[in-house]
């Protein structure tokens, strides 16, 4: 009889907002006279601009004609998009990336899930605590994890690096070196920042030890202040040592479109391999593209009216980031994120852990956030909102937090 993959087996519970969303529908079931409001994972609520949608409106019809219509798309995605994505956040930044080290994607969630493969078994990850659930979850499927640890609430076999009211909600560089390390800037779930000098602490580290760095720059669109970098590829020698990853769903709203890349820049090898050809490997082998269609819109985003579009979206979403801190602050939470992030992190009353909030919030004012353990242990005693939400709604819920 076939055995099943046993890293499987390990895997605690159901996927955070899987989790989240059982016990929020059997609420519901049992109340369907409450109005919930969900602040809880961090799905777009706005719909896609109108260059997007007269992008998607224009590539459906070329799909039409055979003189136009497409089939497979190239290996790493068409070169339209590669060449705006290039140009638009890389080198007007001052990054040196070129189209050729970019690979589109259905999704930042799915590359970041995806791209351990490429390294050894045995490679030793480190990830902040907390931390958004995937890079762990996917590397326990790896069998790189090792066992956990219920007193901890830790994987023994991966390196945490805290990231605590005490350093700003940034972590330290590892003691023990690991070879792998998500870093993910503005941050999910905290959304903390680090500077470009913090972040070049990193790069040289890499560097000195060999290590890779996943850079996970999902939220990089929602950066308000200046000194905090947009790339990891700001930094000198970035291109020796990072992968970075970025996604259409948070900037453009394409949560239900489907479209990201990844950059692996050809310099970038590890025991005299490239990692890019690695991952070209990869992608030729296990995935044929997203679609043109979607290409097209992702290109679309990029044009003077998208780029506007996209930039009143955001505007939009950080009006509620204000609306929560502002009314979180005022019920006398202490609150952190929100500036830079769509993401705000508050501790919880006294008295009251991560799920025991979770729990309150929902039956009490039927409002629905993310529990901060279900990141990692040192979210304990913390919770997340997001920005994500429509204006009305949002302030409904502060109002509703406010009375509690
Ligand atoms: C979150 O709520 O942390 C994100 O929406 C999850 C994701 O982007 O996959």
């Amino acid at each position: 009889m076939i055995n099943v993959n046993e890293n499987y087996l390990k895997l605690r519970g159901s996927y955070l907002f899987s989790e989240i969303a059982k016990r929020v529908n059997a609420y519901s079931a049992a109340n369907p006279d409450k109005k919930i409001i969900r602040l809880g994972i961090g799905d777009v609520t706005q719909p896609l601009s109108p260059s997007v949608i007269k992008a998607l409106h224009a590539a459906v019809d070329e799909m039409a004609d055979a003189s136009t219509f497409r089939g497979y798309a190239p290996d790493l995605g068409y070169e339209f998009l590669r060449n705006a994505i290039a140009k638009n956040d890389y080198v007007d930044r001052g990054c040196d990336i070129s189209p050729d080290e970019i690979f589109v994607s259905d999704g930042a969630k799915c590359d970041c899930g995806n791209i351990q493969e490429i390294f050894g078994s045995d490679a030793k990850v480190a990830v902040c605590d907390p931390v958004y659930p995937v890079y762990v979850d996917t590397n326990v499927m790896a069998g790189r994890a090792g066992d956990f640890d219920e007193a901890l609430g830790l994987w023994n076999r991966i390196i945490y690096m805290p990231c605590t009211k005490d350093n700003g909600f940034a972590p330290a560089l590892p003691a023990e070196v690991p070879d792998l390390i998500y870093l993910c800037f503005p941050n999910n779930p905290t959304g903390a920042t680090i500077t470009k000098a913090q972040l070049q602490e990193w790069v040289d580290y890499a560097n000195k030890n060999g290590s890779v760095i996943l850079y996970d720059a999902a939220y990089e669109a929602y950066i308000s202040e200046e000194d905090v970098p947009h790339s990891i590829y700001e930094c000198e020698g970035a291109k020796e040592c990072a992968i970075e990853l970025r996604s259409f769903s948070k900037n453009a709203g394409f949560t239900g479109l489907r479209l990201g890349f990844t950059v692996i820049p050809k310099e970038l090898k590890r025991g005299g391999t490239a990692l890019h050809g690695l991952w070209a490997r990869r992608h030729g082998t296990k995935y044929n593209g997203a679609p043109y269609i979607v290409q097209r819109a992702g290109e679309a985003v990029y044009s003077e009216s998208g780029k506007a579009e996209t930039k009143e979206q955001i505007a939009y979403y950080m009006k509620n980031a204000k609306t929560i801190l502002d009314g979180l602050k005022a019920a006398g939470y202490e609150v952190s994120g929100g500036v830079n992030a769509p993401y705000i992190w508050l501790k919880t009353p006294e008295g009251l852990n991560s799920w025991e909030f979770f729990d309150e919030l929902l039956t009490k004012a039927n409002v629905v956030g993310t529990p901060g353990v279900g990141f990692g242990p040192s979210g304990e005693g913390y919770f997340r909102l997001t920005a994500f939400g429509q204006h009305e709604a949002t302030a409904e819920a502060l109002e509703r937090i406010k009375n509690l």
